[in-house]
């Protein structure tokens, strides 16, 4: 029933017009307020979900983090008041390991954190706060409903997302006779499903199509994402003073929209497997589609922000491992065995190549420091 009625809302908005773009589409069956899959609250990351993220791997990526974003503090000059933002939370879990360790760490620097939660849904806002009141983290939290509750120039730390903007809604476009057209989504009234039609692309996909040159290539799919640029521009303008860390998959352009790539990245998943129709079951699979990194760094350039450094997770977890963590677990191998293992354990999840180590990137752009 639940499906049901998403699917038949999108049925009627594609009746207004006769197609809708695939992003409406996408924006809907992950976002709609009472049925998207995101916004409902369900459990969908980790074991019991559809798929696992480096923060269901348990707490050493959090820790690992935390590590960085101290830094950023000394960097800052210690002030008594800093923000960690993280937009794209999802049950509160990662800030809750990067507070505990902060505490850890050092006493000034976690009274003088605020972590600053950016969340739309009111459900998972519900579940954020339980998180960190069962960890007596909560004092430390404040949850936004969007970017533009916080004023411009008003952060100063960090701004953070894990696994983010993946999860935009895109547009799907295919090259084929000569011009470049953009996939939409129509209803099949006959077979009762959702379909595709082609139509000419307009001029905002075609500037996208140009601004990361995708090869005209026969029978060429890729996805592009407006929505990429104008949240870029949204959190710059917020930065005072930090960085902007992005962790994601995807690549540069010329990773992504290579000649061999010709299907494009939309992906559907549930219960750990890749769908094989990202327009079946409206509501109940995750759709994702890899991260153009070269459109962060440019609109993060555009708005003041400057390239620190694009590594995968495999090269920035070893970084942060060295500021303190590969000391600490010399020590925990004579004094507390269980927990070396558990962390190593995750540690090699977290990093193993074949697991996600190369897969994910990590971009950190940052501003002007005084
Ligand atoms: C793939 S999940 C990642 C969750 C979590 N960061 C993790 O690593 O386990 C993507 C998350 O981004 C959130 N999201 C998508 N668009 C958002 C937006 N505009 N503002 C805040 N959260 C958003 C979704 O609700 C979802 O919780």
């Amino acid at each position: 029933m639940h499906s049901k009625t998403l699917e038949q809302l999108l049925v009627d908005k594609i009746a207004v017009s006769g197609s809708i773009p695939f992003s409406e589409f996408m924006e809907n069956c992950l976002y709609h307020p009472q049925f998207g899959y995101y916004s409902s609250g369900r459990k969908v990351v980790g074991r019991d979900g559809d798929f696992y993220t480096s923060v269901s791997t348990g707490e050493l990526f959090g820790r690992l983090l935390a590590d960085g974003f101290y830094q950023v503090w000394e960097q800052l000059g210690k002030p008594e008041r800093w923000q960690i933002v993280e937009q794209g939370a999802n049950r509160g879990d990662l800030a809750s390991d990067v507070l505990a360790r902060l505490r850890e760490l050092d006493e000034q620097a976690w009274q003088a954190v605020e972590y600053v939660m950016v969340e739309p849904f009111p459900a998972l806002r519900k579940l954020q706060r339980e998180t960190l009141t069962a960890k007596g983290l909560a004092d430390q939290l404040r949850q936004v409903s969007s970017l533009a509750e916080l004023p411009e120039k008003s952060v100063r730390g960090v701004f953070f997302s894990n696994e983010l903007p993946d999860a935009f809604p895109v547009r799907c476009v295919k090259f084929f006779d000569g011009e470049w057209h953009e996939m939409r989504v129509v209803r099949d009234a006959n077979r009762q499903v959702f379909d595709w039609r082609e139509v000419p692309c307009d001029e905002e996909l075609l500037a996208l199509i140009a601004e990361f040159d995708i090869p005209a290539l026969e029978g060429y799919c890729a996805e592009v994402s407006p929505l990429t640029a104008r949240w870029m521009g949204e959190v710059a303008s917020r930065l005072a003073a930090g960085l902007m860390v992005t962790v994601d998959y995807g690549g540069l352009r010329e990773e992504l929209y290579t000649a061999e790539r010709n299907a494009g990245t939309l992906r559907a998943y549930r219960r750990h497997h890749q769908e094989s129709d990202v327009l079946a079951s409206p509501g109940e699979q995750d759709l994702t589609a890899h991260v153009n990194f070269s459109q962060l760094i440019t609109n993060g350039e555009r708005h003041g922000l400057r390239m620190r450094e694009y590594t995968d997770q495999h090269h920035y977890l070893v970084g942060l491992g060295q500021l303190r963590f590969f000391r600490e677990m010399e020590q925990a191998a004579n004094d507390e065995p269980a927990l070396m293992t558990r962390l190593l354990r995750q540690y090699k999840t977290l990093m193993h190549p074949v697991m996600m180590g190369v897969q994910f990137k990590v971009l950190v752009l940052e501003t002007d420091w005084d």
